[in-house]
């Protein structure tokens, strides 16, 4: 192992650059040379790398993105464009290969593996939907600014006596609006993976209101419904005013948050160091606290279920 290179590939997280800064120095460290692909898999087939310097990542820690870019390529996606990504990466002579992105890269990820390239994935994405670690990169960075944007609208909304449906990301799954919502004392949270009864949790805002707690907060995970939506259907049962706050892309950048500079770091140098250990076809993970390698077919094979732990207590704390 003399060359590996990096990329960063599907939605973005706060925390990608931590971990090209870690995987970087590592290498360089240990003798390897590290390039830099540009937008993802986009950046192989368009053969656009540059060499990284330790200099290269200086005073990249703290910030969110990615200087790598990222993107979505649907070139990649088909056996030809894999075939020309194949042939790219070895033309360069890159003997190792680190994709550091959500279910999707690591699906590609996986392909490059099974066709001999040498492989290892870091998962990164704010929803962490991601079998095989209990966090992934960018999510509590995520977690801090939602928690920290539902702070200030209590504000407004204990000022107007208001109830506010706040909708945050997760295309299919309701960790970040869980968690959010234990984090931010939320009366009520909707998520895709549990049944919801928006009747119920009317009567019960209601309720609330009528017994003098005259502000709330609902937080809506995209995946299960839209905060317009919810709005229309829990307006006339409530019978107070309601007003809506989506917080969208924002939630997906911000400066890096403690827990995901250290996840980052470790996770980049467990990477490097699986790959001059001739690993291949796995992904680093975070379990009990340790730093883990799981196969990719493991990891793709199996759905990430939501902490019932989590759900149960959200519930006791309303
Ligand atoms: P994420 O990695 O955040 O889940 P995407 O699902 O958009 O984001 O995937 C990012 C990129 O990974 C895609 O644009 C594509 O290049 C590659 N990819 C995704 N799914 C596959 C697949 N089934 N086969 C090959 N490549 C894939
Ligand atoms: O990274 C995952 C995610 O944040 C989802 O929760 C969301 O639906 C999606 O990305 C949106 O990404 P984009 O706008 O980049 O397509």
């Amino acid at each position: 192992m003399k060359k590996i290179a990096i990329l960063t590939s599907g939605g973005d997280s706060s925390g990608m650059n931590a971990c090209v800064r870690a995987a970087t120095r590592y290498a360089l460290n240990a003798g390897l040379e590290i390039l830099g692909v540009m937008r993802g898999y986009s950046g192989i087939l368009d053969e656009d790398f540059i060499n990284l310097e330790s200099k290269s990542v200086s005073n990249i820690l703290q910030r969110g993105g990615t200087i790598l870019l990222s993107s979505r390529c649907e070139e990649f996606k088909t056996e030809k464009g894999q075939h020309k990504a194949i042939e790219i990466l070895k033309k360069h002579q890159i003997d190792g290969l680190i994709v550091v992105g959500g279910d999707g890269s690591l699906t590609g990820a996986n392909i490059l593996h099974k066709n001999g390239i040498k492989v290892i994935g870091i998962p990164a994405t704010i929803d962490n939907d991601i079998y095989g670690t209990d966090m992934a990169i960018g999510v509590d960075t995520s977690l801090n600014i939602i928690t920290n944007a539902i702070d200030c609208i209590k504000d407004t909304a204990s000022s107007h006596e208001r109830a506010f449906i706040i909708e945050v990301m997760g295309r299919h799954c309701g960790y970040l609006a869980l968690a959010a919502g234990i984090a931010s004392g939320a009366e009520a949270v909707i998520i895709p993976e549990f049944q919801y009864d928006l009747d119920k949790i009317g009567d019960m805002l209601y309720k609330r209101f009528r017994d003098g707690k005259r502000n709330s907060i609902i937080l809506v995970a995209e995946g299960a419904s839209s905060a317009y939506e919810i709005q229309r259907k829990l307006q006339s049962k409530i019978g107070y005013e309601t007003r809506i706050t989506v917080l969208g892309h924002y939630q997906r950048g911000g400066n890096t948050s403690v827990f995901d500079r250290i996840l980052s770091s470790r996770f980049g140098r467990a990477a490097v160091e699986a790959l001059m250990n001739n690993r291949s076809g796995e992904m680093t993970g975070l379990w009990d606290g340790k730093i883990e390698l799981m196969p990719f077919d493991a990891v793709l094979a199996t759905k990430k279920l939501l902490d019932f732990k989590l759900l149960q207590l959200a519930k006791f704390l309303v």
